[in-house]
């Protein structure tokens, strides 16, 4: 006998709103990146931190404010091991990471990067606050505006799934490091891809819904980062203390989806990269339940 799971119910329930066909075929190349952060700023703000554009990692399981300040405690916590160190962030956002650290270290430079205009716009409020913070427009790519051997330390949080060419940034960061330098990773991957054909769908609608091209699996990366010469320091599985974060966007998204009707007009009305949102929150609690994502945090050491 044939159950249906909670995932072939959404699917149905996206294709009562959406045409399926059409999300499947989104492109997140750059522009779209682009435009995506420049319209789903507001969404943000509203629903989950003007600063933080990341999930929470929630220690104790339950989800607080200051779990959003986890990820950069993480990074707090290697950078205590230099002196007056250079650090760079790919994708600053909207600088609140960089802010915080440049906070507690001001003997300390901090470099930030970022595609999205208006993510930066904060970036350079938080600068005037904090003269040893120095975010600009630039793709992680492509750090050649970085000297080699510059930096002590880079990090990235929750943005590098956003490359479809994750070995040049690896090999930029690489590059700009110094020798015995730290790079940390914090992000989102595939962990399975899934097995019936609507979880295959999800993850690709959850994909789509935050702007990438897809997610990469973990080991992939991994392998990606040793082959640039990276040696990994360390690994930590941190896919539960997530998903307290992704329940609460599962929340947000089945308002969005629970009367046809209000979906579609909600649609008619948001710019669809905004509206896309929606699917990631749908998916995300459930596809990290089934362990087909997960949430990794990663030391490198060049
Ligand atoms: C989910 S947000 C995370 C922002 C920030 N790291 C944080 O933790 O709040 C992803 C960021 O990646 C940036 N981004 C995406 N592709 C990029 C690229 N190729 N180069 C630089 N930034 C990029 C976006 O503009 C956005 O600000």
């Amino acid at each position: 006998m044939y159950f249906e799971s909670k995932i072939d119910k959404r699917v149905q329930k996206v294709k009562a709103i959406f045409d399926l066909k059409r999300l499947l075929e989104i492109n997140a190349d750059k522009n779209y990146i682009k435009k995506y952060y420049a319209v789903s700023g507001i969404f943000y703000s509203l629903f989950h931190s003007s600063d933080f554009i990341h999930m929470g990692i929630s220690r104790d399981g339950r989800y607080k404010r200051s779990d959003l300040l986890e990820a950069v405690r993480v990074i707090e916590k290697k950078a205590e091991n230099f002196k007056n160190a250079d650090v760079l962030e790919l994708a600053t956002g909207r600088g609140a990471n960089s802010f915080y650290l440049a906070k507690k270290f001001p003997e300390f430079e901090f470099f930030g990067v970022d595609i999205s205009k208006e993510q930066l716009n904060h970036a350079y409020n938080k600068q005037k606050k904090a003269p040893n913070y120095h975010p600009d427009l630039g793709d992680f790519h492509n750090l050649s505006k970085f000297k080699d051997n510059t930096f002590e330390l880079v990090f990235v949080i929750e943005s590098l799934c956003h490359s479809t060419n994750k070995q040049k940034v690896l090999k930029e960061a690489g590059r700009v490091l110094k020798k015995g330098g730290l790079f940390i990773v914090i992000d989102g991957y595939l962990n399975t891809p899934g097995t019936t054909e609507n979880e295959k769908i999800a993850v690709k609608l959850t994909a789509a819904g935050m702007a990438l091209k897809g997610f990469e699996h973990y080991k992939i990366f991994v392998k990606k980062a040793v082959k640039t010469g990276f040696k990994v320091l360390s690994e930590e599985d941190a896919t539960e203390c997530v998903l307290p974060t992704m329940k609460w966007f599962e929340f947000l998204a089945k308002c969005f989806f629970y009367y046809t009707w209000l979906g579609k007009f909600i649609s008619k009305i948001f710019p669809k990269e905004f509206i896309y949102n929606a699917l990631s929150g749908y998916f995300l609690a459930e596809l990290t339940k089934k362990k087909i994502f997960t949430y990794m945090i990663t030391v490198l050491k060049k």
